[in-house]
């Protein structure tokens, strides 16, 4: 394991390499427990580069077996190796040099799944972020590209399959037993987008015929048997590659694109240069054991790591801290196109939600970042969603500040100007702004402050003047290593919403920026006067979610009821029915603290009502309309000094309301809604069985009973309602023998399915009350948990600690110590997975005091450990700061 040496990087320290890197040339020799490694390595010296400087190459946990220079052996007093680096001194002042490599590896051993590993009997790579540096000494770094040679040879009968990045040059016979394959890729790419497979996968064929008529050969490799359950990610790749040449004009660039899907993987997948690597949770689908979920998110992330080809790939980062340059634009990419494939207001709430629920909670914690770093201890920890999801947002801001053909110029250019170069956050903004001619240098805030920030709205209406005022000020608040912000650049969304349910317009405005229907907040306070509007309009604010930030708009219920009516909008009017129900949620909290009875707001009821059953709305919005705040939602809103206890009893309390009042429309809801004919997972159909299966919810409520789910759960043909009514069964009435009986019956009928066990898995695990720990603990002692494997450690540890608020935060503590020891234990084998789960206590300072106390010494606990990973330590620390 590497431990923590305490080393920053800063970016400001950010200088080129000394030798410029030709060519690379591996030779893979299979083995499980002694693969070993030749690589060849053409380099020059930089132009100006002192001539004595040594070439300086990464390791990790390496040890060199052999290294030729020119193809002699070189003397050993002119290198050193450790396991962490190689250094070659007395090298040529400027004509090219070949070092020739030897390392040898253990697949087998490698428990952290970072490097060359082993899953099932297969081999696979991941080496994002820093992860070739455990395969050979390398100049282990994104702004290192170079064309890769690969020579591939293994035991024919265990190795059918031999892939690599590029094009297949060729395969055959190799000596006694053994075969190889060799592979080029012509694209100079950065290390991190090597990738080799080697095993006997079977595998999907297809071909995709690109907009200036190259045939590219499609392959999606799975384990044998299992070949039917890639056919919808082979039509999300092909409806990505179509989507990207008419959205973005980007075209492929290979004869060839393979997806190999892994049952061991650290994260959802991976895309390497022509050879995805896949999470096998984000490849394999069919209707039985998949639900709508899951292949949205199939549809997703196929979508994301094709996306990176240009994004990523073609045009890389030039060092780590430029990550959300890829990964920002790539999730916005990954979110248009999903838009397109589906509802695009649905869509957007969902994200809405999955940003608040995650980022927010980040950007108001110890982990707190810039969307772009400028120091880190570990990358692997900066894989974040404040990276991700917000990095998404602030590239949706510039589509927003500079209207669709705008932010098309600026990233034509882009993919212009920089095409085959490692770049910065600044290269990316600087096509933006000289392709508009605009100046974006306050915008460029949203990558280096980090905060969500708070705009506190007032607003005055005069009548005789028929002017509205309306008053905004901003406020970012402090985040670690930043005490104090500038003020940004945030543009609202707005509408001014007249009685009748009209959007009104303005004839003048004075007092800042609008552009169309976005208003420009760029000053700390900031009045914006609008004239010509009778009578008193409704303002509706930051409408499809414009900027990412909180908004205190103390909105009357009235005026939120009334956006949620009229708005044309569909985001605008879920968030004014989130606010409503955020309004009734954090009171009914603060009611039950004081003893009062929780009482429902008649206005936030009927509004909510009206919109789940208007049947002009599509059915997917209406089941978004459902779904209340997550406890940790109405957490995040009340801001401190939490009790998850009643938290959990004041929602109750309020689905319990809308159960009783909304009863017919459940009724009726639950029997229309079933989608006719056999399953099919399009957009429509999963949109009509997540009102059904939420109308169900409600019903368990309304009849407080658990015999219309146990007779769904008999009833469903598919496993997004066989799911669904497992979860009512299990989370309403755990103590039923239905539900008993109901886990048993889908645990036996998906025997030796993975994947359906994690949800088996995650389902208990999220079961609501203190109990949940106990039952966690015994389910780590079923034989289907495998403690090596990262998705069942997710599915039961990581939704145990994420996704379930009352079972995790027991008042005793108990679960924060038994989740310290899982770190502990987690982190021997795969520290990336161990730092991950832990991030599941960021938000422990906003605890009461008692639970916060419990926390704080679980985390002590970790910290004081006398072995801990580089990752582990790099949050605990910064979590305990
Ligand atoms: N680049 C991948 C993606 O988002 C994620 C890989 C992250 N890997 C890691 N070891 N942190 O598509
Ligand atoms: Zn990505």
């Amino acid at each position: 394991m590497r431990t923590d040496k305490g080393q920053i990087v800063n970016l400001a320290d950010y200088r080129p390499t000394d030798f410029i890197l030709e060519r690379v040339d591996l030779t893979f020799e299979l083995d499980p427990t002694n693969t070993k490694v030749d690589s060849r390595l053409i380099f020059h010296r930089r132009e100006g580069v002192d001539p004595s400087a040594p070439l300086v190459l990464d390791g990790d946990e390496l040890t060199l077996s052999g290294l030729l220079f020119d193809q002699n052996e070189l003397p050993t007093s002119q290198y050193d190796a450790t396991p962490e680096s190689l250094i070659v001194r007395d090298l040529p002042a400027s004509e090219p040099f070949e070092l020739t490599i030897t390392t040898y590896i253990n697949p087998e051993a490698n428990t952290q799944l970072m490097g060359l590993y082993r899953t099932n009997g297969i081999y696979c790579t991941q080496c994002e972020a820093e992860g070739f540096r455990r395969i050979t000494y390398f100049p282990d770094r994104p702004d290192v590209l170079a064309p890769y040679t690969i020579t591939i040879i293994g035991d024919k009968a265990a190795n059918p399959v031999m892939l690599s990045n590029g094009n297949f040059l060729g395969g055959a016979g190799y000596d006694e037993g053994r075969a190889f394959a060799a592979w080029f890729d012509p694209h100079p790419k950065p290390s991190y987008l090597f990738a080799l497979v080697a095993g006997d996968l079977g595998v999907v064929d297809d071909t995709f015929e690109t907009m200036s008529g190259n045939e590219v050969a499609l392959k999606i490799y799975v384990e044998h048997g299992k070949e039917a359950r890639a056919a919808y990610a082979m039509d999300a790749l092909k409806r990505s590659m179509k989507w990207d040449e008419e959205r973005f004009g980007r075209e492929y660039d290979l004869n060839i694109f393979q997806i190999v899907a892994v049952s061991d993987f650290n994260m959802g997948a991976m895309e390497n240069k022509g050879l995805n690597v896949f999470n096998d949770k984000y490849v394999l689908a069919d209707p039985e054991t998949a639900t709508d979920q899951d292949y949205a998110n199939i549809e997703a992330i196929i979508a994301h790591e094709y996306f990176h080809n240009w994004t990523g790939n073609r045009i890389t980062c030039r060092d780590w801290f430029q990550l959300c340059l890829k990964e920002g634009l790539t999730v916005y990419r990954d979110h248009e196109f999903s838009a397109d494939m589906r509802s695009r207001a649905v869509k957007r709430i969902a994200e809405v939600r999955h940003l608040k629920s995650e980022q927010f909670p980040e950007d108001a914690g110890p982990l707190a970042h810039p969307v772009r770093p400028t120091k880190y201890r570990e990358i692997n920890n900066f894989y974040t969603t404040t990276v991700y999801e917000k990095g998404s947002e602030v590239t949706r801001m510039i589509a927003t500040l500079l209207g669709e053909s705008g932010f098309k110029a600026g990233m034509d250019l882009y993919f212009e100007r920089h095409d085959g170069q490692a770049v910065t956050v600044e290269d990316f903004v600087t096509c933006f702004e000289d392709a508009n001619h605009r100046d974006l240098t306050q915008f460029s805030l949203w990558y280096r402050q980090a905060g969500t920030p708070l705009v506190t709205v007032s607003s005055q209406y005069d009548q005789s003047s028929g002017s509205f005022t309306l008053s905004l000020e901003q406020m970012i608040p402090a985040t670690p290593g930043q005490p104090t912000k500038e003020p940004m650049h945030i543009p609202l969304s707005f509408a001014l919403i007249s009685d009748n349910g009209a959007l009104a317009t303005p004839t003048a405005v004075k007092g800042g920026e609008v552009t169309g229907e976005v208003l420009h907040l760029t000053e700390r306070q900031q009045n914006f006067t609008f004239s010509g509007i009778s009578p008193r309009p409704v303002l509706s604010l930051n409408r499809s979610f414009s900027a990412p930030v909180n908004l205190h708009f103390d909105q009357t219920p009235t005026d939120l009821a009334h956006i949620a009516r009229y708005d044309t909008d569909l985001f605008a009017r879920w968030q004014a029915l989130t606010e409503l129900a955020v309004l009734n949620l954090t009171q009914g909290v603060r009611d039950l603290k004081t003893g009062k009875a929780l009482t429902c707001d008649p206005a936030f009821l009927s509004a909510l009502l009206e919109a789940a059953g208007d049947e002009t709305l599509e059915p997917a919005f209406r089941a978004q309309a459902l779904t209340l705040p997550s406890e940790s939602d109405i957490a995040r809103e009340l801001g401190g000094n939490n009790d998850p206890e009643a938290i959990h009893a004041a929602r109750q309390a309020v689905l319990y309301a809308v159960a009783k009042e909304g009863q017919p429309l459940f009724l009726r809801l639950f029997e229309d809604m079933k989608p006719a004919g056999a399953y099919s997972p399009d957009a429509a159909s999963a949109g009509k069985r997540s009102l059904r299966n939420i109308a169900l919810s409600y019903l368990s409520y309304a009849e407080a009973s658990h015999a219309r789910a146990a007779e769904a759960f008999a009833a469903a043909d598919n496993m997004t309602d066989l799911a669904q009514a497992l979860t009512v069964l299990a989370h309403r009435f755990p103590d039923s023998t239905q539900a008993t009986e109901a886990l048993e019956t889908f645990q036996s009928r998906f025997e030796g399915n993975a994947l359906v066990t994690d949800k088996w898995f995650s389902i208990q695990a999220t079961i609501p009350g203190a109990g949940a720990l106990e039952r966690v603990k015994q389910l780590m002692a079923d034989a289907r948990f495998v403690a090596s494997n990262p998705n069942r450690v997710r599915a039961l540890v990581g939704s145990f600690a994420f996704s379930n608020p009352t079972g995790f935060n027991r008042a005793d503590g108990e679960a924060y110590r038994f989740l310290a020891e899982q770190i502990l234990a987690i982190d021997q084998r795969n520290p990336q997975l161990a730092a991950r789960i832990l991030t599941s206590m960021r938000s422990w300072r906003s605890l009461e005091a008692q639970r916060a106390d419990h926390a704080h010494s679980a985390l002590m606990q970790i910290e004081r450990a006398t072995v801990l990973s580089a990752d582990v330590r790099d949050i605990v620390e910064r979590m305990l700061k």
